[in-house]
């Protein structure tokens, strides 16, 4: 009887709140709001966004599920929101699935705008950036070779790639963050931040951040997320205990040394707390789940759309070899060269513009009532850019679905798109994921020409089910090896 009733009462609330905030938001110069309510089953959830704007303009209000937010459209008013009025917008908005996978609102990704979330930002970007300064490109460099071998041994076969990359970027940040990169670690973590991602998306998940009073109804989805969390926190606590064990003072070895060291000495703005353990603890769970999916999914959609366009690999490949010179086996492509291989710098743009692996960002929640192109904005509004729809606006690209690396070095091109996003809450990761996929690309290029598994190119339309993703459709691809290489 108590639980029909608070059936009953519960949406009779919620719908009570929606219309007391209607009413107070009335008096305000809002975004003008698109009709309809199921806008999240669009299976194309961005382009769908973008498509609004034809008759509603950059900015409008959508309903999501029970919630009003605001979309940005364009590369203007996305950097007038997150650049120009940074603070108004750096917030993020407090769902239930995002309290529940980040332990006590410790975490960086997802946790709402104070002095202590910056302070948290700035030791993660230091300890990427600072403490990673001399051993980041080496790093990558030798694990990049080490991959490249291992796909010389598989050469000629088809090869589902994604897999492999997917590997070799959490082996890398494995080893940056934990100074470990042994085979059966690796695994454990990308299994379970693969579980945990897959389990968090999955619509019985999603649904809750929509209608939270579903919540109250018995969901194993649920409980198998909460089991996911159970495993992964397990893993961290462990390293953690053994980075503390063996901790030597003023020394790191990797970026946990350095964090567990330098998390006292950070100053909190108005003495409003300290970072904690548990801020460690989020860091290496953001680095994790920032650092593998993202750059293994470009990689992949640089693969698949150069087999599509042969004639770019070959351009691709006689750049290299005209400024590297014939390849070395166990040689590096430096990051520096990147100046002398315009093309191939192109070419990541390009992919990262078409394809940007976070398409629609993470929410932010506006701080404070703040505008947006003369629109009021109202503090506590959930605002969604919609970075692929600026990458894809027809008024800045020319023929904007195209692939075609050239825009990038024509007289007067646009500068590089958005896939980072922009402002206080840019991607920490931006440096590390320019670095890898730029290694990576080169490198395999270098040893190997791609050709098509099954005959013909793999399918360049994202997998639908995932709207905040852009993933691709499983796919194989042919290595030819380039120049043979002695086998030892
Ligand atoms: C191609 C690769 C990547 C892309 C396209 C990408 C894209 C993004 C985007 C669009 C955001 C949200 C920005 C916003 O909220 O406005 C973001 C945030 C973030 N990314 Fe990445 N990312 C990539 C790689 C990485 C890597 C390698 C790491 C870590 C090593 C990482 C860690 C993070 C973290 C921690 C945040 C949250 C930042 C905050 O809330 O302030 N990402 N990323
Ligand atoms: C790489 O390309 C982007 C996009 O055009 C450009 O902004 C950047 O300056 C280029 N970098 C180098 C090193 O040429």
């Amino acid at each position: 009887m108590l639980l029909l009733a608070l059936l009953l009462l519960l949406p009779l609330l919620a719908a009570a709140r929606l219309l007391w905030g209607q009413w107070m938001l009335r008096t305000l110069h809002l975004p003008p709001l698109a009709p309809g309510f199921l806008h999240l089953l669009q299976p194309n959830l961005p382009i769908h966004l973008l498509g609004l704007t034809q008759k509603l303009g950059p900015v409008y209000r959508v309903r999501l599920g029970l919630q009003e937010v605001v979309v940005l459209n364009s590369k203007k008013t996305i950097e007038e929101a997150m650049v120009k009025k940074w603070v108004d917008f750096a917030g993020r908005p407090q769902t239930p699935s995002f309290k529940m996978v980040s332990q006590n609102n410790q975490d960086l990704s997802v946790g709402d705008y104070s002095p202590l979330w910056k302070a948290h930002k700035k030791l993660i970007r230091s300890a990427l950036l600072l403490s990673m300064r001399n051993s980041m490109e080496p790093l990558v460099q030798e694990l990049t070779l080490e991959f490249c071998e291992r796909m010389q041994a598989q050469a000629g076969a088809p090869l589902a790639i994604h897999k492999e990359f997917s590997l070799l970027t959490c082996t890398i940040i494995c080893y940056l963050t934990f100074g470990n990169k042994e085979d059966s670690m690796v695994r454990a973590f990308h299994d379970c931040i693969q579980d945990l991602l897959s389990t968090w998306h999955h619509w019985s998940i999603l649904i809750l951040d929509i209608v939270p009073f579903l919540r109250f109804f018995p969901n194993p989805v649920l409980w198998k997320l909460k089991r996911i969390i159970k495993r992964r926190d397990h893993m961290v606590k462990e390293q953690l205990r053994q980075h503390k064990d063996s901790l030597v003072v003023g020394q790191w070895r990797d970026m946990t040394d350095y964090m567990l060291q330098e998390m006292k000495k950070q100053r909190v703005e108005g003495g409003a707390g300290q970072l904690l353990e548990g801020h460690v603890h989020m860091a290496m769970v953001d680095l994790f789940i920032g650092g593998t999916d993202t750059i293994a999914s470009t990689l992949s959609w640089a693969v698949a759309f150069l087999l599509h366009h042969p004639e770019i690999q070959w351009r691709l490949q006689e750049e290299l070899d005209r400024e590297l010179g014939p390849r070395v086996p166990n040689s590096w492509v430096q990051y520096k060269d990147r100046t002398r291989l315009p093309l191939l710098n192109a070419t990541i743009a390009e992919v990262l513009r078409l394809r940007s692996s976070v398409p629609l960002a993470l929410p932010h929640r506006t701080t404070r009532p703040s505008s947006i192109l003369g629109y009021d904005i109202p503090e506590g509004m959930t605002i969604i850019p919609n970075l692929l729809g600026a990458h894809l606006d027809d008024a800045i690209w020319e023929q904007p679905h195209e692939f075609r690396p050239e825009r990038f070095l024509e007289p007067g091109a646009p500068s590089r798109a958005l896939a980072f996003g922009c402002g206080a809450r840019v991607c920490v990761g931006e440096p590390l994921a320019r670095l890898e996929i730029f290694v990576v690309l080169a490198q395999l290029l270098r040893a190997f020409t791609l050709l098509p598994a099954a005959g013909h190119p793999p399918s360049l339309q994202p997998l639908d089910k995932q709207s905040t993703s852009l993933w691709m459709q499983p796919f194989e691809v042919l290595l030819q090896p380039r120049t043979p290489v002695p086998r030892a």
